[in-house]
């Protein structure tokens, strides 16, 4: 079943062997980041860590905080309670499969995925762990008003122990938000994970680029000149912070799919200070608005890409509640050169939504987005080639596919070439290729992230057909076959060594 809360998740870590425990006092500044950027840099991602003693500005945090607990394929599959992701992408393949059943075995296992469709729905309620502490925080007279001094239970921004994760970071970042928004035209609900930076006791930035779904319903509240309610999440069941992540198609409600990812409905309750609703079963919420028209400069900030991303204009978040768990804990990562805890989140992501890309390209046999590449730096994809120009035609199709459009480099592969290991691709890549000849350039937008086109946001993108050259594709010679021992030398060799070992 799925986890009650986020502790419930830490608790499996630790029973799985797969969590550390620093008992001593380490401060937000700097030192949490530093260890956990050396345990996502050893082998298989090293261990989640829980700080259990976390100090801000020297002074002890009511709260512990866990970081890196997604950093492993392990990790990730406990994260989503299964043996592997590839079982989730069975049951999401099962379903685009779905066609009437033709005996009891096949009606069986469709009332199952039924009934994790039927998990899908959320429930609603009244009340829950969440709000188990309150503190609401009022309004400032005005959005520019002077630093609030909060009431004396009254808990703010600086009590929790949020990260400064680099050296010239602007300043304090929480780096696992789960930001809740609403289209105020359709009602449609949008989570996403948008970092924020934090200003003051009350108010934070609001990080959301221009391409993603919390800035389109940012922009239809700016537009009807109305307050915009918008509701951190944090914590509780590590399959909300995985779908706020997920690059879903906009208008495909990540509650459902986290209901349908954990086999167990979300409960939401409605918030205490703002109209929108929340898990009941998260750590921490953060209640507020954004104001339209206003914005300030968020940044700098050491990003995905391994560089400080600069500042730059963002919307402001002012918090009007905090409610929390009493036995909450603060979750948080820490982004920079790879690989980081976010590589298998979005690893994940991929393999789990491998099935909905192979119905959009059935000659698609693998795909993967190496940790070199930062996400949308670098996509190696491997089709099973029946024509010419077909993986032209691969490319074309993904970079119109919602944040696939970012792909900065796409190299296309045989089927029997393991995409998962770039060496392999490189070699194929050096080899097959007339670089004039298999190569496309083309113009669409850019990751927000990316530092390197000429303006922001728009640049281009190469893809490469390292695929072995059909009649019709201007190659005119005989292509040469792949020297490989074959299948009998290879098993005698493996008894013959198996004997002297
Ligand atoms: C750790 C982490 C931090 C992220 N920070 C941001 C961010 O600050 N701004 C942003 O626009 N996307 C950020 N993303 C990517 C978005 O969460 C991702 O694109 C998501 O699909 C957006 O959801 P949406 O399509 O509902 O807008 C982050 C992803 C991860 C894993």
């Amino acid at each position: 079943m799925a986890y009650g809360s986020f502790r419930q998740f830490v608790d499996a870590l630790e029973k799985a062997g797969e969590l550390t425990r620093v008992a001593v006092p380490v401060d937000t500044d700097l030192l949490i980041a530093e260890w956990a950027n050396r345990e996502m840099k050893s082998p298989d991602g090293g261990k989640a860590l829980l700080f259990e003693n976390p100090t801000v500005e020297g002074k002890p945090s009511q709260f512990p905080l866990a970081i890196n607990t997604m950093g492993s394929r392990r990790r990730m599959a406990l994260a989503l309670k299964v043996d592997s992701v590839e079982d989730l992408a069975q049951e999401i393949q099962l379903i685009l499969k779905a066609k009437p059943p033709t005996d009891l075995r096949e009606g069986w296992s469709l009332l199952k995925q039924g009934l994790h469709l039927l998990h899908a729905r959320p429930k609603h309620s009244k009340e829950g762990a969440c709000q188990e502490v309150v503190h609401l925080l009022g309004e400032r007279p005005t959005p520019n008003a002077e630093r609030r001094t909060p009431n004396a239970e009254g808990l703010t921004l600086s009590d929790l122990p949020i990260l400064k994760c680099w050296p010239k970071d602007g300043g304090r970042f929480i780096t696992l938000p789960n930001v809740h928004t609403r289209d105020p035209e359709t009602g449609a609900r949008n989570v996403g994970m948008y970092r924020m930076q934090i200003y003051d006791d009350l108010t934070t930035g609001m990080h959301w680029q221009v391409h993603k779904v919390g800035a389109r319903h940012g922009k239809r509240y700016y537009e009807r000149k109305e307050r915009m309610p918008v509701a951190v999440t944090l914590g509780g069941d590590p399959a909300y912070t995985f779908a706020a992540t997920a690059p879903l198609p906009d208008g495909l409600d990540e509650i459902l799919f986290a209901g349908f990812i954990r086999k167990k409905s979300v409960e939401l309750i409605p918030c205490k200070t703002i109209e929108l609703d929340v898990p009941s079963d998260v750590d921490f919420v953060l209640e507020g608005y954004v104001q339209p028209g206003e914005m300030r400069p968020e940044g700098p900030f050491g990003d995905h890409t391994g560089f400080y991303t600069a500042l730059e204009d963002y919307p402001v978040f002012h918090l009007t509640a905090i409610t929390h768990r009493r036995d909450a804990i603060y979750p948080s990562t820490i982004v920079g050169v790879p690989p980081m805890e976010d590589f298998y989140m979005g690893d994940a992501t991929v393999r789990i939504f491998l099935p909905v890309f192979k119905m959009n390209f059935p000659e698609l046999v693998d795909m993967t987005l190496p940790p070199e590449g930062v996400f949308h730096n670098l996509v190696f994809v491997s089709v099973r080639k029946q024509y010419p120009y077909q993986a032209f035609k691969v490319m074309h199709g993904l970079w119109g596919m919602g944040q696939m459009m970012f792909s900065k480099y796409i190299v296309v592969v045989d089927e029997d070439c393991d995409v998962h290991n770039t060496s392999e691709v490189l070699f194929r890549l050096c080899a097959n290729t007339d670089p004039e000849r298999d190569s496309t350039i083309i113009r669409n937008p850019s990751d927000s992230l990316d530092h390197a086109p000429t303006l922001q946001n728009i640049g281009s993108h190469m893809g490469f057909d390292a695929t072995r050259k059909l009649p019709g594709e201007n190659y005119h010679r005989n292509w040469p076959e792949l020297a490989k021992m074959t299948d009998e030398a290879q098993a005698l060799v493996d008894a013959l060594q198996k004997k002297t070992r």
